[in-house]
C-alpha cells in the first residue's frame, strides 16, 4: 500500500511530500511537533496532544494555521488513508517559508503543516517490555525551554546515538546537580525501595509528556504513592524499579542504568501493572 502525507492543505503520495528549502523548520528548527499513538485505528489522547501543541505554538508565537477541529480531521484522515491500526501520527508546524533571517517573517507568511502516519510493530514493543531496556546517562546540555515541543532535537539525537553505541536503547539526561531530567525521547521514572513512584516535576527542564500525565491519573487510580520531584542518578541505581514513558512505548521497564542492574534485573511489578492498565486511563478518540 502506498503511503500518504498531508502537506499544507493537500494529501500527497509520501514519496512526493516536500517542503521548501527555506522552510524555517529546516533552517532554524523554528517548528513544533506532536507524536500521537494510534491504537485500533483511533488516536489516543488527541485532546491532550492538541492542548500541548497549542501551548508550544503559543510559547513560540507561531500562528495557529487552522482550527483545532480541522487539525483533528486531518490527523484522522491521514491515519485512515494510511490504514494505520497500530502506529503513530506525526504532526509538525513550522513558522513557514521565508528568506533566511532569524527574526520572524512578515505576519502573512503561512505556517507549514505536515502530517504523516506510520505503523508500529506491536509484537516488537511488547517483546521489549517483557525483557526491559537498558539506558545510559548523558549530560543534559539542552536549552532551558525543553517543555516546548520543538523539532530542535540535536542533543536528543546525539544522546540516543550514544545509547545505541553503548548497547542501550535510551539515554537519560542528567543535569549539573546530578539529577535526572528525562530521557532523549521519554520521561523517566523510578520506584524507590519503599515502593514510592518518583518522577521529576514538570518545569521548564522536561517535556510534560502526555503519557506521563495520563500515568499520574493511573497512579492515583491504582492507589500508589507518588512523589513528583527530581531524583539523582545514584537514587536511580538503587531503585527497586525504573521505567520510561512515551506515546510510542507507553510504559517501558528499564532494567539497567549505566550497567547497574535495577532491582532484580527484570521488569518490575509496578511498571508492568501500569503498562497493562494504561488504557483504562487514556482517552481513545
Ligand atoms: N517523544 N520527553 C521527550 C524529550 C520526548 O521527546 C517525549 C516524546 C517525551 C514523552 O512525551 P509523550 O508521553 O507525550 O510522548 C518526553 C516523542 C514520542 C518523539 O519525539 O518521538
Amino acid at each position: 500500500m502506498s503511503r500518504v502525507a498531508y502537506v499544507n492543505g493537500r494529501y500527497v503520495p509520501f514519496r512526493d511530500a516536500k517542503i521548501h528549502i527555506e522552510d524555517r523548520g529546516y533552517q532554524f528548527a523554528d517548528a513544533v511537533y506532536e507524536v500521537c499513538e494510534v491504537r485500533g485505528g483511533r488516536l489516543i489522547d488527541e485532546r491532550r496532544h492538541l492542548d500541548r501543541l497549542g501551548r508550544s505554538l503559543g510559547a513560540l508565537r507561531i500562528r495557529i494555521p487552522m482550527t483545532r477541529a480541522a487539525l483533528g480531521i486531518v490527523l484522522r484522515e491521514v491515519v485512515v488513508r494510511n490504514r494505520i491500526s497500530f502506529g503513530t501520527v506525526y504532526l509538525q508546524i513550522s513558522r513557514g517559508v521565508a528568506r533566511r533571517d532569524p527574526a520572524f517573517p512578515a505576519p502573512d507568511v503561512a505556517p507549514s503543516v505536515v502530517v504523516t502516519a506510520r505503523p508500529l510493530n506491536a509484537a516488537r514493543i511488547d517483546a521489549l517490555a517483557a525483557t526491559g531496556i537498558a539506558v545510559v546517562s548523558v549530560p543534559d546540555n539542552r536549552w532551558g525551554r525543553v517543555d516546548i515541543k520543538t523539532v530542535g532535537l540535536l542533543p536528543n539525537v546525539l544522546a540516543r546515538q550514544t545509547a545505541i553505541e553503548q548497547g542501550a536503547r535510551e539515554a537519560w539526561f542528567v543535569d549539573q546537580a546530578g539529577l535526572v531530567t528525562e530521557g532523549a525521547s521519554v520521561n523517566a521514572w523510578i520506584v524507590t525501595q519503599d515502593g514510592k513512584l518518583v518522577t521529576r516535576h514538570a518545569d521548564h527542564a522536561i517535556l510534560r509528556g502526555i503519557t506521563r500525565t495520563v500515568l499520574l491519573d493511573a497512579v492515583k487510580g491504582e492507589g500508589l504513592s507518588l512523589e513528583e520531584r527530581p531524583f539523582s542518578l545514584d537514587e536511580a541505581h538503587k531503585a527497586r524499579e525504573a521505567f520510561v514513558t512515551s506515546a510510542t512505548q507507553i510504559v517501558m521497564p528499564v532494567v539497567r542504568i549505566d550497567g547497574h542492574v535495577i532491582g532484580d534485573g527484570v521488569p518490575g511489578r509496578v511498571a508492568t501493572a501500569l503498562r497493562h492498565r494504561y488504557y483504562r486511563y487514556a482517552e481513545a478518540g
